[in-house]
């Protein structure tokens, strides 16, 4: 399959896996780039540029495809030294960032002067112009639907896409989710070219996360997610668990006096480390979308990629171009 996505990054498949904080190591992002689609690495999840530039390296040795890397600009008490890491990139030769969170302009020309092509992740068509008009490549429409930080409009992909269909002249993909061949299809057919998949990622053979993580991902519905931190105007999907349902106790009770210290012994990052590495999934909050619903196996992921391209020709060509011909 041929997209404006496949051909701005060079890649095989229009299928991205979306930096994802403490999951996006080499080991998955380069299974990813081996299946023909686009790993991303986590900046922020190394520690220092100087670890970055050691993930990278070891990326490359597990992959010759290309692979890119998430920055991820949200708000902390401590701000990354983001040139550092920036550096760290083109250095290590990776020409592909995905960027997400506020607004990249600030590092936009750094990463153009090196020839880096930017997809900025936004969750409104609003957002996605403005780092269309900022000079990025490309963007991902992250819907509400979407594992992570569906900022604060709430709008679903199904009118968040064509929305962005109309206004926009970069490529984009659609993101918040996206499962399968059905996904894709659907997300070609309404203006995508191409999807990003977070959540589905986290349930393949090569993420570095526990048993327990993938387990719970097959073992969930599409039910079972909650967004917390509504209050904050940080809102988060997170797995329900019961680290969720003390936050959403103290966030009924505080209403929008609920302050970050309220919550944070339940979303700190420690608290996450130790549902994704330990695999104790009441520890913490942990990002997870809506299409935990529609995740049943936990594949390699070259078998959960070709799977998806081979059911997309086949629903392409046979049950779409088969409604015409009938
Ligand atoms: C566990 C987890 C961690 C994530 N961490 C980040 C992150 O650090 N930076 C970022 O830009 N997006 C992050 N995301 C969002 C994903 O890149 C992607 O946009 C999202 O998962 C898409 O929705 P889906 O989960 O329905 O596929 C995270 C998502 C998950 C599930």
């Amino acid at each position: 399959m041929k997209t404006r996505i496949t051909e701005l990054f060079g890649i095989e498949h229009p299928i991205i896996q979306g930096g994802m904080h403490h999951v996006g190591l080499a080991e998955l992002a380069s299974a990813v780039s081996n299946a023909g689609a686009l790993g991303i690495i986590t900046g922020l999840t190394q520690p220092t540029p100087e670890a970055l530039a050691k993930e990278i390296a070891r990326c490359r040795e597990m992959t010759d495809k290309p692979f890119g890397v998430n920055l991820t600009f949200l708000p902390s008490f401590k701000m990354p030294p983001y040139p550092e890491y920036i550096d760290a990139i083109i250095q290590g030769g990776v020409r592909i960032v995905e960027t997400a969170g506020r607004n990249p302009e600030a590092h936009v020309k750094q990463m153009k002067a090196a020839g880096i092509k930017i997809i900025h992740k936004c969750t409104s068509v609003r957002h996605a112009l403005k780092a269309q008009s900022i000079g990025c490549d490309a963007v991902s429409v992250d819907g509400f639907e979407c594992g992570g930080h569906p900022g604060e409009d709430d709008i679903p992909n199904m009118i968040l896409l064509p929305r962005a269909a109309e206004e926009l002249s970069v490529p984009f993909v659609a993101s918040g989710g996206m499962a399968d061949a059905r996904s894709l299809v659907a997300a070609l057919a309404l203006g995508a070219d191409g999807m990003n998949m977070g959540t589905r990622f986290i349930a393949t053979k090569e993420a570095p996360v526990h048993q327990n993580v993938k387990q719970a991902l097959v073992d969930a519905d599409e039910l079972q997610t909650r967004l917390i931190m509504r209050p904050l105007r940080n809102t988060e999907r997170v797995m329900r668990n019961a680290a969720v349902d003390k936050v959403l106790a103290i966030e009924a009770e505080k209403g929008a006096g609920t302050t970050i210290d309220d919550v944070r012994a339940y979303v700190v990052g420690t608290q996450n480390q130790k549902v994704l590495k330990e695999g104790d999934l009441d520890a913490g909050a942990w990002s997870c979308g809506m299409v935990a619903g529609l995740i049943h196996d936990i594949p390699s992921c070259g078998e959960l990629v070709s799977r998806i391209m081979g059911e997309a020709e086949a629903l392409i060509r046979q049950r779409l171009e088969g409604m015409l011909r009938g």
